[in-house]
């Protein structure tokens, strides 16, 4: 029959085009790809045009004012909850905290059985087997492009225990985010332009109901995603240039040795044997050095992408660094929301102003990062050892030099203040 041998030919494109997102065997549920005629309907599928019909429901994009899909591309201690915020406080702009979270989380749920504190997830990345990475990249990818289409549901399959009619409290870092903390999400917390404490908005709002979510979701012009989990801009290229989106990358990035100390104070039972050396001055026959140093290899691949401006990028990528974000908060705002092409609200400066006072201590600092501002982005000086610096300075060296850190040659340099280790660089958007 004529019909047949259509259905089988689209069932198995069908069947291609899921197995291709790897965590098809992982998870029962079907894949929204794009919507396939169902090819059992023989009446359906003999009208259309087999090849090009297949993924026709993109949207054909003839207007120019559309929504901006923002993300901030971060590793853990490198200021990106900050960042963040400057995106989370705007009233246009829907902001969702690391929701890659849960796919690392039921990707590698196996592993990690009994111990899912997120410093343990964090640092899963780096023992990944290259088919484990490929797959949770794949599935990451997914998953962003999802949300940034607002399809919030498509989250519940990676959300565990799944949630029931739409509704969940295992959302993470929900307080996170303003506009799953305010109406209409959150009838508890009213107006949207009190941002509330994350434990306020956890306790107040209750289950969140993700079909309010997704409406206001659908209600503002933006979304923005932040995630520490991607490793490097390249492994976004597909989003890159998918014309569905209209990507935005964000990267921060902040020197090695800064995020070394940072972590080795926060996550101290991963990097326990970081803050042996440190004490004793002996470095441990057992260290595993190699879990730290990515963050040197995914930032030098990264940025060597970003900096040598491939056309695929064009307009799409900023580089940051954390210690000029902590320098100068107001210019490096209004610097990404030019890049972003939005219009910075009056909220943000208010936020700002709030959130980076180094001496005012009738503010609550709730974003800690740049709690000190300018301040303590150099503070790790007095606190590694120089044969740490030292260490580091020759494994990351290039990318030291990249990104304009300067190195030192002696523990006197090292802690001494009075100069910056952090050149003048202008990182520009390219066009
Ligand atoms: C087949 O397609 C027609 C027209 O689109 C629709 O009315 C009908 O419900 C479909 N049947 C099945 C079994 O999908
Ligand atoms: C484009 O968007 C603007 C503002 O959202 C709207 O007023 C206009 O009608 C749209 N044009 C088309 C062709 O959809
Ligand atoms: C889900 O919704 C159905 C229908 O409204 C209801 O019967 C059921 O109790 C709900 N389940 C939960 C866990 O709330
Ligand atoms: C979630 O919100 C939607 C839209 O208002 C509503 O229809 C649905 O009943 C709500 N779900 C629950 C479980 O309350
Ligand atoms: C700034 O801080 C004051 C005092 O804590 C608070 O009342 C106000 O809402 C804050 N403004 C913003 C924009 O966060
Ligand atoms: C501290 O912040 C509060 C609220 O924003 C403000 O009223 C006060 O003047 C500030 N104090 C100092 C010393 O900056
Ligand atoms: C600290 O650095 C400054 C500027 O390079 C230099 O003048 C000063 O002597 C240094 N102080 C010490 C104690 O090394």
């Amino acid at each position: 029959m004529q019909c047949s041998w259509k259905a089988v030919l689209l069932l198995a494109l069908t069947s291609i085009a899921i197995q291709y997102t790897a965590i098809r065997t992982f998870t029962a549920r079907s894949f929204r790809l794009c919507t396939i005629p169902n090819p059992l309907n023989c009446s359906a599928v003999l009208d259309v045009e087999l090849p090009d019909r297949v993924c026709d429901e993109i949207p054909v994009v003839s207007n120019v004012s559309r929504r901006t899909h923002i993300l901030i591309l971060a590793t853990t201690r490198s200021g990106s909850t900050f960042v963040g915020q400057l995106l989370n406080q705007h009233f246009d702009i829907f902001y969702l905290f690391e929701p890659l979270y849960h796919v690392q989380y039921a990707l590698l749920s196996k592993e990690t059985q009994g111990k899912g504190s997120s410093d343990n997830i964090h640092n899963k990345r780096m023992v990944l087997s290259n088919s484990d990475r490929r797959m949770m990249l794949g599935a990451s990818r997914d998953l962003l492009r999802s949300l940034y289409d607002c399809d919030l549901y498509f989250l519940e399959n990676y959300i565990k225990p799944q949630p029931v009619n739409h509704t969940t409290d295992r959302l993470f870092r929900r307080g996170a985010s303003k506009a799953l903390c305010s109406l209409p999400v959150c009838e508890a917390l009213g107006p949207v332009d009190i941002h509330p404490e994350e434990e306020d908005c956890i306790k107040k709002c209750g289950t969140l109901n993700l079909t309010l979510a997704m409406e206001s979701c659908k209600d503002h012009e933006h979304v923005a995603i932040k995630t520490v989990r991607v490793p490097e801009v390249s492994d976004l290229r597909a989003l890159v240039e998918d014309p569905r989106l209209n990507l935005k990358i964000i990267q921060l990035v902040r020197d090695p040795r800064g995020i070394l100390a940072s972590r080795s104070d926060t996550f101290q039972d991963t990097y326990r044997l970081w803050r042996i050396w440190r004490a004793t001055g002996r470095k441990p026959y057992n260290l595993d050095t190699s879990q730290f140093l990515t963050v040197c290899e995914d930032f030098l691949s990264s940025v060597s992408t970003g900096l040598n401006r491939p056309s695929w990028l064009k307009g799409k990528y900023i580089l940051l660094r954390y210690e000029d974000m902590a320098r100068n908060p107001m210019k490096k705002a209004e610097e990404i929301y030019n890049f972003l092409g939005i219009p910075m609200d009056s909220s943000i400066e208010r936020w700002i102003e709030n959130n980076t006072r180094a001496d005012n201590t009738s503010v609550k600092h709730k974003y800690g990062t740049l709690r000190n501002s300018a301040a303590t982005a150099e503070n790790w000086r007095l606190t590694l050892s120089y044969d740490i610096v030292e260490f580091i300075q020759n494994t990351c060296q290039e990318v030291l030099a990249q990104l304009g850190y300067k190195t030192v040659n002696s523990a006197q340099d090292l802690k001494n203040l009075s100069f910056s280790l952090v050149e003048e660089r202008t990182f520009s958007p390219f066009f």
